[in-house]
């Protein structure tokens, strides 16, 4: 971080990186709705190999839409997406932890893992192999038989961290994946995750609304706007890896960050008209 404001638009470089958005617009029409909805409009952005970013913006904003986009599940309507120099197609180097886990109700936890491996070339017992390491690395093999109906909330994100894991992905899509496990459990997978990011160096695109969690897991913070989404600043967190041995929230960079940021997110949801908060001042009045 340099000072408390961005260091960066976030626009497209010239060297050579791990994704790349240039002018990327992508409008959804429903059924339901008459009016299109532009979720996200003209979206700049790289991000460099072996970098982790964090994706903060309002409820709505488009966050989901990019990471999809990322995957190839989803085609932007303008500009030209890359990824790792090609255009973006599902497949084991890229993996994805939901929103919502979205395990296989009906497969046990180690099928679960090795599912995404079906689509690799290796054997039967190499694939249990791999499930086994990647349980093992998010401390589930004693669950590998159990259901995910038989599992906690934070045992089930494991899982779908183990999933995503397994393939060895080059980038890792993870769409709030922490978003509905109890604070203590939360901060430890913060610690899980960032100790198996160091070992591995994926590209991590990590959606949250935690401006903490941002700060915290990230190399680089992407402010993104109400929809449609753009990037409006971009910031460098510069704290020393690895965070989970020293109380990186007391660094004055930290408290400098975390007070600018979530100043910058209330601004953004009190100013955006699609709001219903849009006008109030959410400050309560200095001295209450
Ligand atoms: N498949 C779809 N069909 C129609 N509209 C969609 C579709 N996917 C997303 N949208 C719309 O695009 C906008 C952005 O959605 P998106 O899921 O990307 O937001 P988000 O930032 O991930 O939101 P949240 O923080 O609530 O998860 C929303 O208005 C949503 O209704
Ligand atoms: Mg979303």
């Amino acid at each position: 971080m340099t000072g408390p404001r961005g260091n960066s638009t976030g626009g497209a470089s010239d060297a050579s990186p791990a994704i790349l958005f240039d002018n990327v617009s992508r409008t959804f029409t429903t059924a339901g709705r008459r009016a299109a909805v532009p979720a996200i409009r003209d979206l700049s952005f790289t991000v460099e190999p072996a970098t982790f970013v964090a994706l903060l913006g309002p409820s709505g904003c488009g966050k989901t839409t990019i990471l999809r986009i990322v995957d190839g599940l989803l085609q932007g309507d303008t500009g030209r997406v890359e990824v790792f120099g090609a255009p973006p197609k599902p497949g084991p180097d890229i993996g994805f932890v939901f929103q919502n886990f979205r395990l296989i109700p009906w497969a046990n936890v180690q099928d679960n893992v090795e599912f995404g491996l079906k689509s690799m070339p290796l054997t039967r017992a190499e694939r249990r192999e791999r499930a086994d390491h990647h349980l093992e690395l998010v401390g589930l093999s004693t669950f590998r038989h159990a259901y995910p109906g038989e599992l906690s909330g934070g045992m089930k994100q494991r899982v779908a961290l183990a999933r995503a894991l397994a393939t060895e992905p080059g980038i890792l899509l993870m769409d709030e994946p922490f978003a509905s496990i109890d604070a203590h459990t939360r901060e430890l997978m913060q610690i899980e995750l960032m100790r198996i990011w160091t070992v591995r160096r994926p590209v991590v695109l990590f959606v949250t609304h935690s401006v903490d969690e941002a700060i915290i897991l990230a190399d680089r913070i992407m402010l993104l706007s109400p929809r449609p989404a753009r990037v409006i600043e971009s910031f460098d967190v510069e704290l020393e890896r690895p965070r989970w041995t020293y109380d990186a929230r007391a660094e004055p960079r930290y408290v400098e960050l975390r007070s600018y940021l979530s100043d910058r997110m209330r601004e953004l949801v009190v100013s955006d008209p699609a709001s219903e908060f849009f006008g109030r001042d959410l400050v309560p009045p200095r001295g209450r």
